[in-house]
């Protein structure tokens, strides 16, 4: 697929992007904010697989770091092929007492970030006429727990408009929408994932193998596991105020 810029690559469906990407022979650039553990990564990569890993570290909650990894991506000298917009994070608190600034900051992450880095890429991708796009969403796209799934939403119903701007331009747009993967998702925001079945996880190398088969085949919405795709077709079915009970802001897991 060419070089892939991955953002949140550090750790979790972000860093396992990058390992499944460079073991196929794709050169790779990191994009996070800590710049030791971009470095610490890059060089694991590069000596295990023999490819080029180049880090960017920039912070997406401000625009200047969105806008800086948007010209990475449109730098005609060293062209992205695939860009994968998966960088984001659990708010950690409710609304109603919760801070506004990490409000804010999860908007301009999961929303803002994506839309500056994808308009470069789209410019750029269109005019020279290939390019793929994948955007990682959630499960929580369809459900209603709070302003993490209004984001994630944003994000499904952004990916599916833009693949149909984009598919006369030979550019590719997939949105990832998995649901409970083991990374450090829930523990940065202290959020105990022993409250969840094991059952209800699915393996991040699976979610991510999964997310890259259709980015190829240029499939526009992927849920990487079986049995989200079933939870996926219920959801569609059941009556919102159903939804609201049972996967509502109440049942994100902060309690
Ligand atoms: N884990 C799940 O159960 C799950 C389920 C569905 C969807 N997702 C989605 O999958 C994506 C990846 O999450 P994950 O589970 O892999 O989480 P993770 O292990 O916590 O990784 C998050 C990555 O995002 C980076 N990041 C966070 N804030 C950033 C910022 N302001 N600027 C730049 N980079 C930032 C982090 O690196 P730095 O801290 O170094 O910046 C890290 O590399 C997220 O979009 C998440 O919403 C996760």
């Amino acid at each position: 697929m060419g070089t892939a810029l991955i953002t949140g690559a550090t750790s979790g469906i972000g860093k396992e992007f990058a390992w499944q990407l460079a073991g196929e022979g794709n050169d790779i650039v990191l994009v996070a904010r800590n710049r030791e553990r971009l470095d610490a990564l890059a060089e694991q990569i590069t000596n295990f697989t023999g490819q080029q890993v180049e880090t960017l570290s920039a912070d997406l909650s401000s625009e200047e770091g969105a806008r800086t990894v948007g010209q990475r991506v449109a730098d005609k000298e060293r062209p992205i092929g695939l860009v994968i917009n998966n960088a984001g994070f659990g708010l950690g608190q409710q609304f109603l007492g919760g801070s506004l600034d990490r409000e804010l900051e999860a908007l301009d992450v999961m929303a803002r970030a994506i839309l500056i880095i994808c308009h470069h890429a789209a410019q750029e991708f269109a005019g020279r006429g290939y390019g793929t796009i994948l955007n990682v969403s959630s499960m929580t796209s369809l459900t209603a727990q709070g302003t993490y799934s209004a984001h994630k939403a944003w994000l499904r119903t952004f990916s599916e408009g833009l693949s149909e701007i984009l598919k006369p331009h030979g550019v590719g747009v997939t949105v990832a929408c998995p649901g409970l993967v083991h990374t450090e998702f829930h523990e940065r925001t202290n959020v105990d994932s022993s409250q969840w079945p094991e059952l209800a996880f699915t393996p991040v190398h699976r979610v991510v193998a999964k997310s890259l088969d259709a980015a190829r085949c240029g499939q526009v919405i992927v849920t990487p596991s079986i049995k989200y795709t079933g939870v996926a077709a219920a959801i569609r079915v059941m009556p919102r105020w159903l939804v609201r009970k049972v996967a509502g802001p109440g049942r994100s897991g902060l309690e």
